[in-house]
């Protein structure tokens, strides 16, 4: 069953607002507990279905989970190199693509274990083939579905490193590639054309294991153990980017976004939306790739007439799931807003290009797919408004929603539940501001 609820345009966002915990973060979080050999403490773990699904997985791997509340999660991990408690069987990575691409990582490099990996009709349709290649040329056996697609199967060997290029920019293969080698003889050295989020770098610095950066060059080498004792999850910038985006599109919002995290690599969007005219104060220019702590802070948006922009391919991994809302920024800005080299774009929890340009066109955008992207043109109005299916996609529901509180004449989302994939208090939060 799938959920219908309507968002009628808003007179204005107002007041304070902290995002749910990352989900990128808390993914990894749990994993890198899991793969340590005393107990660490998670803060702000998110609660959403996708990072059920790795707290889920780490159990079936023989990990401890204590739930504390407030957020706070006690994984008591099995240890890097640890024969896994069970030898192999079934893990069910529902819709979480980052527990499909980064959980193989490290059952390629435990000897004996073999495990198959499946989710939802979402994921079987998303490739795997882009991890399978790496964990093949480092030693590990893999199988998927026509080569390609989910199941997959990873059967663990003694795996030695590779110098891999990554053939698209991905944060999800990086860090496959990067904890496989943690259990690789030798090194192995990540190359990435442009950057993509490094939250697995700052992890692998911050539980010690040999590390070094060389521009988008990333080299790990085999550790015996992992040490962390805690992890602190900060505002997830992603699902913080509807609600800011919705503050910049209605005319006299004001919102402050609070303890939400500012790592450069993810406050792309946030760039695109400054410089197109929405009025967003915060840290967002400094790189600063060499810490272990995530960035945290603040940011104060409020509502600007908008001009349209080009985001350039370089800019694409930066804000690689807020791209759907820069299309919707372009249809209420004044020119042509062009997205160029998101092709990765098609092979989202939907196909993203195709959904945004069907969606918007049906609530009046003037919007078209290209290659790699879409164009999108406007006039600085606003659109009508109407239906839009979020086709099981939790950001393309969001994407919906922003879309009606910005809207003449509101938007009916249908498929509204898919939301909870990441952020299970959107409506309550949309709520809360208007
Ligand atoms: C993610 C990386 C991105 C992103 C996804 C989360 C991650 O995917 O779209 O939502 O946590 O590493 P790709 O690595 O496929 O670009």
């Amino acid at each position: 069953m799938s959920a219908s609820v309507r968002f009628e345009p808003a007179g204005q966002l107002r007041g304070d607002y902290r995002p749910p915990a990352d989900k990128s973060i808390s993914h990894r979080a749990a994993l890198f507990a899991a793969m340590c050999d005393e107990p660490v403490r998670i803060k702000g773990y998110l609660e959403s279905a996708d990072t059920r699904s790795t707290l889920d997985a780490v159990l079936t791997l023989g990990a401890g989970v204590e739930e504390e509340g407030d957020g706070h999660v006690l994984v008591r991990g099995v240890g890097l190199h640890a024969p896994l408690e069970a030898t192999g069987g079934l893990i069910g990575v529902g819709n979480a693509g980052t527990l499909m691409r980064l959980l193989p990582g490290w059952l390629a490099g435990v000897p004996g274990g073999v495990w198959t990996l499946d989710g939802d009709e979402s994921i079987r349709r998303r490739p795997v083939d882009r991890v399978a290649e790496p964990l093949r040329a480092m030693g590990a056996g893999v199988e998927a579905r026509e080569g390609r697609y989910p199941p997959f199967t990873v059967s663990g060997a003694s795996l030695t490193g590779i110098d891999y290029e990554l053939p698209v920019p991905s944060a999800q293969v990086k860090s496959c590639v990067l904890i496989a080698g943690l259990l690789a003889a030798g090194s192995t050295t990540v190359r990435e054309r442009s950057m993509s989020r490094d939250h697995t770098e700052r992890l692998l610095r911050l539980a010690r294991a040999p590390f070094e950066r060389d521009g988008t060059s990333v080299t790990v080498a085999a550790v015996d153990e992992l040490e962390l004792d805690e992890i602190v999850v900060p505002g997830d910038p992603s699902s913080a980017a509807f609600l800011v985006a919705a503050a910049v599109l209605v005319p006299g919002s004001r919102i402050v976004v609070r303890d939400v995290g500012l790592n450069w690599t993810r406050t792309g969007f946030l760039r695109i939306a400054q410089r197109m005219g929405g009025v967003i104060v915060g840290d967002l220019e400094e790189p600063g790739t060499e810490g272990e702590r995530e960035p945290v802070g603040e940011l104060d948006v409020a509502s600007g007439p908008l001009e349209a922009t080009e985001v350039e391919p370089g800019e694409v991994p930066l804000a690689i799931d807020e791209l759907t809302l820069v299309a919707l920024l372009g249809a209420c800005a004044d020119g042509e807003t062009v997205v160029r080299g998101a092709a990765e774009l098609r092979l989202k929890e939907s196909d993203r290009i195709a959904g945004v340009v069907e969606g918007l066109s049906a609530l009046g955008a003037d919007i078209e797919a290209t290659e790699d992207g879409f164009a999108v043109r406007g006039d600085g109005s606003p659109l009508r408004g109407g239906t839009i299916d979020a086709r099981g996609d939790h950001r393309m529901a969001m994407l919906g929603a922003v879309a009606g509180l910005a809207s003449l004449e509101g938007v009916e989302v249908v498929g509204m539940d898919a939301a909870a994939v990441s952020y299970p208090g959107f409506e309550a939060d949309v709520r809360a501001l208007v």
